[in-house]
C-alpha cells in the first residue's frame, strides 16, 4: 500500500477566510486540499472554480490540490484547472462523453488523472481504463454535499477495487470520499483506501490537528 493521504474537503471550510483555513488545516497534517467543484447540474450545488484555486496557490499553498469535479461537461474545464495549478484532477464517468479522452486531456496539462464512482456506478467502468489513471475514486455518500453518512456498501466496493489495482501491479491510489470520520477511518482502510478526504470531520472540529492526528494513528494501527 501506499503512504496514507489525508485530504480535507475545504467544501466545510470558512469561505471567508479560505487561506487561512487552508493554511491552518495543512499545518495540521493534511497532505492534501480536497477542491470539490460543484456546478449546479451534474450535482445540485454549486461551489468553486478554476479562480479560487489559482488564488489559493497565489496565496502560498504548495500542497497538492486534489480537484474533484463534478461538471458536466467535463473536458471544457480542465485546462483552467490545470493552469490555476491543480495537482490532481478527478471527474464522474457518467459526466464525460469520453471517458478515455478525458484522462488523455488531463494528463496532456500535466495533472494526475482520477475516476469517480458514485455509489451506485459499477465498478466495470474501469475495465480499460485503469492502467491509464493515477487514481481511482470512490463515493461514499452521494455528490453534492458535506456532512452526508458513510454508505456501508462502499467497503465492499473498496475491497474490489483494491483488488483490481494491485493486480494491475501500478501504483494507483484509492481515494475515498463521504462520511468519513475517526471512528470509521480504520476499517474504511482496511478495506483498502489509502487516501482519504474528509470534510465535516476536519473542519467541524475545534482542533484540526487533533482529528487528523486520530485518523492517521487509526490508519496505522
Ligand atoms: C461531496 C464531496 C465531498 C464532501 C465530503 O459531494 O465530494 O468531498 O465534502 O464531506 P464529508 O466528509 O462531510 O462527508
Ligand atoms: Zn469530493
Amino acid at each position: 500500500l501506499q503512504s496514507t493521504v489525508i485530504a480535507p474537503s475545504i467544501l466545510s471550510a470558512n469561505f471567508a477566510k479560505l487561506g487561512e483555513e487552508v493554511d491552518n488545516v495543512l499545518k495540521a497534517g493534511a497532505d492534501w486540499v480536497h477542491f470539490d467543484v460543484m456546478d449546479n447540474h451534474y450535482v445540485p450545488n454549486l461551489t468553486i472554480g478554476p479562480m479560487i484555486c489559482e488564488a489559493l496557490r497565489k496565496h502560498g499553498v504548495t500542497a497538492p490540490i486534489d480537484v474533484h469535479l463534478m461538471v458536466e461537461p467535463v473536458d471544457r474545464i480542465v485546462p483552467d484547472f490545470a493552469k490555476a495549478g491543480a495537482s490532481i484532477i478527478s471527474f464522474h464517468p457518467e459526466a464525460s462523453g469520453h471517458v478515455h479522452r478525458t484522462i488523455q486531456l488531463i494528463k496532456s496539462h500535466g495533472c494526475q488523472a482520477g475516476l469517480v464512482l458514485n455509489p451506485a456506478t459499477p465498478i466495470e467502468v474501469l475495465d480499460w481504463v485503469l492502467e491509464d489513471l493515477d487514481l481511482v475514486l470512490l463515493m461514499s455518500v452521494n455528490p453534492g454535499f458535506g456532512g452526508q453518512s458513510f454508505i456501508p456498501s462502499a467497503l465492499d466496493k473498496l475491497r474490489r477495487v483494491r483488488e483490481r489495482i494491485d493486480n494491475s501491479g501500478r501504483a494507483i491510489r484509492l481515494e475515498i470520499d463521504g462520511g468519513v470520520k475517526t471512528d470509521n477511518i480504520a476499517e474504511i482502510a482496511a478495506a483498502g483506501a489509502d487516501s482519504f478526504v474528509a470534510g465535516s470531520a476536519v473542519f467541524n472540529a475545534p482542533d484540526y490537528a487533533e482529528v487528523i492526528g486520530k485518523m492517521k494513528a487509526a490508519v496505522a494501527a
